[in-house]
């Protein structure tokens, strides 16, 4: 422990009075002695949780961790945090993703921890728990708990839940028959781990490794492999050096840090949710990260992880082809190598000679899947603080287009109506969706990627350009533009749109235009009021008052910055 470090655990085990008494005498009750209390505490943050089908790892994981931490003269001491299983929560996980960073950083906040490591892997909770941690800003490690194993079904890989979407748009077609598409539900997620395309989940954790906040090969060592528990052990032992070195989020997270995310992120052809945590992580941290930046690092980045859904492959692939450090290396030109991790050394000290094994699967610079990035930020008058589009993951003749609008108010409208036999809709429409963002849906629900209408699909048509203020799953595709802000429901142009309106979308000049002229949305505007609130009460409400727009993060303005823990005598006699 260095000279100048206060360890909170020390204080808190080495206090005079009834307090220190208690501290001791209450941890011994769990038959810990004092040689144990005079080690570095090193927190383990886990959510593990039976409905959350991606941590069902985790008690495994935390053992492995406490395992490291005990050979490297820790003290570990395990507790839980809220777990946000993605498809267990309604209407949106995104809104209890506030509420987990909340319980993360005050849990922190409050325990006497030198340390912590955050156990987290399934799409909100990686960026809850990096959120919580910057805030206390205490030396942190971030552990996931890996992807799921590839499915497999009658010679197909399948990958959760790309192919859930493809499967589900194929029987409604009339093309798959029932018995084979229930039959697919036991094959496509066949072990632990988090969703194993590089949707949300898997982007996420693999910016852990950019952002400098987790070991190299973090990210895509599968849930069930050994070699998992052995990086588990690692951090564990890692964790223990972090705290008597002192190295927090705040020295690692800087803009450059940021940048690496957003070229690994580019590299990726990541999930667009990544933009939204991201900008919430930077805002945690301080660091202005606009829109803008991740164009343009995106046209710079070239795809280079051939990966679903805009690739061939999974994550069990991108693991045997040498993980993030493999990429990473390939990708050093373009990154801050001098970026300072959690292994206390930089990105390039940590991937420098990494080896790519499969070179159709981590392609070269030379040899991309892409030659630029596979998200772009749209602009215009109908997006004037931006708008999201995955366009390698869309439809390339829909890339500059012009159309009629087919409004849809909102989830209810859009149930009620797209198959409708009589819903006047062409697949040369835009299908517009309002009233799904921040406030709105609320929490963004993952429905930018709305099914089409089944007598559009019915004709073979299988992509139209949809439009809305939601986010869409990192594992879908299509032609779709997301993060329209401002959003409906606060008022912005989204919410003026009309039926039979033109809308024009043009990805190679980055616009979004609604040819209305600027007289007519102002005779629109004064005619808008903003639909009922979802919530009156409780967090809900809490989340509707002060949810930011999709640019900001969608976190709360009052948890932005960080405000470290203090060490010091707790107020209790
Ligand atoms: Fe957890 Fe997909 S459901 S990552």
């Amino acid at each position: 422990m260095s000279e100048t470090v206060t360890r909170r655990g020390a204080v808190f085990y080495g206090e005079e009075g009834v307090a220190g008494f208690t501290h001791r005498a209450f941890t011994k009750s769990m038959g810990f002695d004092d040689e144990d209390l005079a080690r570095p505490v090193i927190g383990i943050c886990n959510t593990f949780s039976e409905l959350n089908n991606c941590h069902q790892n985790f008690r495994e994981l935390a053992a492995a961790v406490k395992r490291g931490v005990w050979q490297a003269g820790g003290f570990p001491l395990e507790f839980p945090t809220i777990s946000l299983g993605e498809i267990f929560l309604s209407p949106s996980s995104m809104i209890q993703r506030n509420l987990a960073a909340m319980d993360t950083e005050e849990m922190i906040r409050a325990q006497p921890l030198d340390a912590v490591v955050l156990l987290a892997s399934c799409d909100k909770t990686t960026p809850a728990a990096l959120m919580g941690a910057i805030s206390a800003d205490v030396p942190a490690i971030m552990l996931s708990g890996g992807p799921m194993l590839d499915g497999h079904f009658r010679g197909q890989t399948l990958g959760a839940c790309t192919d859930c979407r493809r499967m589900t748009a194929e029987h409604a077609a009339g093309v798959l028959d029932d018995e084979t598409y229930r039959d697919v539900e036991s094959y496509v997620a066949r072990s632990a781990g988090h969703c194993m395309v590089m949707g949300t989940a898997s982007t996420m954790n693999s910016l852990v490794e950019a952002l400098g906040m987790g070991l190299p090969g973090n990210a895509a060592i599968p849930a069930v492999d050994s070699r998992r528990m052995r990086l588990a052990e690692a951090v564990g032992r890692r964790v223990v050096s972090l705290a008597k070195e002192d190295l927090r989020p705040s020295q690692i997270l800087t803009p450059e840090a940021f940048e690496n995310a957003l070229t690994l992120l580019s590299a990726l052809g990541g999930s667009t949710n990544a933009i939204v945590h991201l900008a919430a992580i930077a805002g945690r941290a301080g660091v202005e990260l606009p829109l803008s930046k991740l164009d343009e690092i995106s046209r710079r980045t070239p795809v280079l992880a051939n990966l679903k859904p805009i690739g061939t492959y999974q994550m069990e692939a991108l693991f045997y082809a040498g993980g993030i450090p493999a990429l990473m290396n390939e990708l050093l030109p373009l990154l801050h190598g001098s970026a300072i991790t959690v292994t206390g050394k930089t990105i390039e000290e940590n991937v420098r000679g990494a080896v790519i094994d499969d070179p159709d699967v981590i392609r070269s610079r030379t040899s991309p899947v892409r030659d630029e990035g596979g998200l772009a930020v749209l602009t215009g008058n109908l997006a004037p603080e931006g708008a999201i589009i995955k366009h390698a993951a869309a439809s390339p003749g829909l890339m500059q287009h012009r159309g009629r609008a087919v409004v849809f108010s909102g989830l209810e409208d859009l149930r009620s109506r797209i198959n409708d036999d009589d819903l006047d809709v062409e697949p040369s429409d835009v299908l517009v969706l309002q009233n799904v963002g921040p406030v709105g849906g609320p929490g963004m629900p993952e429905v930018g990627n709305f099914p089409l209408p089944k007598k559009i699909l019915q004709t073979g048509v299988r992509d139209m350009i949809r439009i809305s203020d939601a986010r869409m799953s990192g594992t879908a595709y299509g032609t779709i533009v997301l993060h329209v802000a401002p959003e409906a429901a606060m008022g912005g142009a989204l919410a003026l749109v009309q039926d039979g309106d033109e809308i024009e979308l043009d990805v190679p000049n980055r616009t979004l235009t609604l040819h209305v002229d600027e007289a007519e949305l102002e005779r629109r505007r004064r005619r808008w009021s903003p639909p009922a609130p979802y919530y009156t009460r409780g967090y809900g409400k809490l989340f509707l008052d002060q949810v930011e727009s999709a640019p900001r993060g969608c976190d709360f303005g009052f948890l932005r910055g960080s405000d470290p823990v203090k060490v010091g005598i707790q107020a209790k006699f």
